[in-house]
């Protein structure tokens, strides 16, 4: 089989058949097929697509390019979430606790943030002393005593994905929805978890920027899963507004701490659907009383106390209090009235990465301590003179052109914009 025929085929429009997606999956991860012919082909796909045998044989094939987490031992209780990636996106930080407090196994490796979304490896980082590698006996008594273990991505799991991901990165071909759908699900499903809730995010924040984009994703992925054998979810959720109002490592954790303890608003509502979504796939809840039980959890301080004994069991200091602070505040004012009808999420979470939030390339180092708290949001009316917004950072020079990034994301007018629903819709 030669790689340049089935660059060409694929091209064309035409259908690979599952050997020739097992021979460029494979011969990418051995090292036989070089960067520049698998970005070609992944080009090819982002112009002609893949039909959904396709994408589950792609799937299938990066599933098995390395190791797979083997969660038998916890029957159908091991759960697991994935979001696609937003501003402001700290649910695993209350998703993970809620559902452990509830009888829910959740076995976790979650990523790093790159470009303007944040990550929960980063988020998690925060706390002094927490680690995020354990041994894989560490990571599975954790899971049975506490309910909830979230590592970094271990060496050997889809090396296909990593080199890929990382590929596509760099040469305009993430947002492919066979792409996207196969990345995230060969992750899930060698990270073994019976159930799995994915929280497809649409919008400016996201890289499906329309819902309809985003329910062709979260379809294709849950039958890619059931296709598997396990029980998935998505549900399509608002990414045009940045998710909560604390954007930045520690930032949101102390958010996420907030709503644990018991905090209204769009972050609560979101995290209690995915929870409740999770804890009805893995204890078989009807949605009602998921719902009940979910909120119970958050409003008895059951899932706080969860979060602390996580937090403490992987090494990190649970004294919130004591989570990185930021030396230099800076306010951004509104130089006008008006109605605030837009914001770009993906820019506001650009300005959090100049703050020293964020990294550009994979290495930098970053301060947790960074990042932006939103006092105004899309939606609200905003007189002169208001704090839109809270600049946190360790260096005072970087608050003027992260000040001008976050003010060219705020698109004004004269009247309220009409309300964005915070879930479109769940697929099942
Ligand atoms: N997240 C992933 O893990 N993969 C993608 O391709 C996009 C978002």
């Amino acid at each position: 089989m030669r790689t340049v025929d089935l660059i060409e085929k694929k091209r064309n429009g035409g259908v690979l058949s599952d050997e020739e997606i097992r021979f460029l999956i494979g011969g990418y991860t051995d090292g036989s097929i070089p960067d520049y012919q698998m970005a070609a082909w992944a080009m090819a796909v982002w112009f002609r697509g893949m039909d959904d045998h396709e994408t589950a044989v792609l799937t299938d094939a990066m599933m098995r390019s390395g190791d797979t987490v083997d969660l038998s031992c916890f029957g159908n209780l091991s759960v697991d979430k994935h979001s696609t990636g937003g501003v402001g996106d700290k649910t695993t930080l209350i998703v993970a606790p809620i559902v452990a407090s509830l009888g829910g196994k959740m076995a976790k490796m979650s990523g790093r943030g790159l470009g303007h979304t944040g990550g929960t490896v980063d988020k998690l980082e925060s706390f002094a002393g927490f680690r995020t590698t354990l041994t894989a006996e560490e990571f599975r008594t954790q899971v049975e005593d506490i309910g909830v273990a979230v590592i970094g991505q271990s060496g050997n799991l889809t090396p296909a994905d990593k080199k890929l991901y990382a590929l596509r990165d760099v040469t305009a071909t993430i947002d492919s929805v066979p792409l996207i759908a196969a990345s995230i699900m060969s992750k899930k499903l060698a990270a073994g978890a019976h159930s799995i809730v994915l929280d497809v995010k649409c919008g400016s924040g996201a890289f499906m920027k329309t819902e309809a984009d985003g329910r062709v994703l979260a379809e294709k992925m849950v039958a890619i899963g059931k296709a598997c054998g396990r029980n998935v979810a998505a549900l399509i959720t608002n990414m045009d507004i940045p998710l909560g109002h604390n954007v930045g490592n520690a930032l949101e954790v102390l958010e996420a701490v907030e709503v644990l303890k018991g905090k209204p608003g769009d972050l609560r509502e979101i995290c209690a659907a995915l929870a409740a979504n999770l804890l009805s796939l893995c204890h078989g809840w009807s949605p009602e009383e998921a719902h009940r039980r979910v909120l119970e959890a958050l409003d008895s301080g059951k899932a706080l106390a969860t979060m602390e004994a996580w937090i403490a069991a992987q090494g990190g200091d649970p004294d919130f209090s004591r989570l990185p602070r930021a030396s230099v505040v800076v306010p951004v004012l509104a130089d006008r009235d008006g109605w605030l009808i837009h914001m770009d999420a993906a820019q506001v979470g650009v300005s959090s990465s100049m703050l020293g939030a964020g990294r550009m390339k994979k290495d930098d180092p970053i301060d947790y301590s960074a990042g932006i708290v939103l006092e105004k949001k899309t939606g609200n009316l905003v007189r002169r003179g208001d704090v839109l917004a809270w600049l946190h950072t360790s260096d005072e020079a970087l608050v003027s052109d992260a000040e001008a990034r976050f003010l060219s994301a705020l698109t004004w007018g004269d009247a309220a914009p009409a309300p964005q629903p915070l879930i479109y819709d769940i697929v099942r």
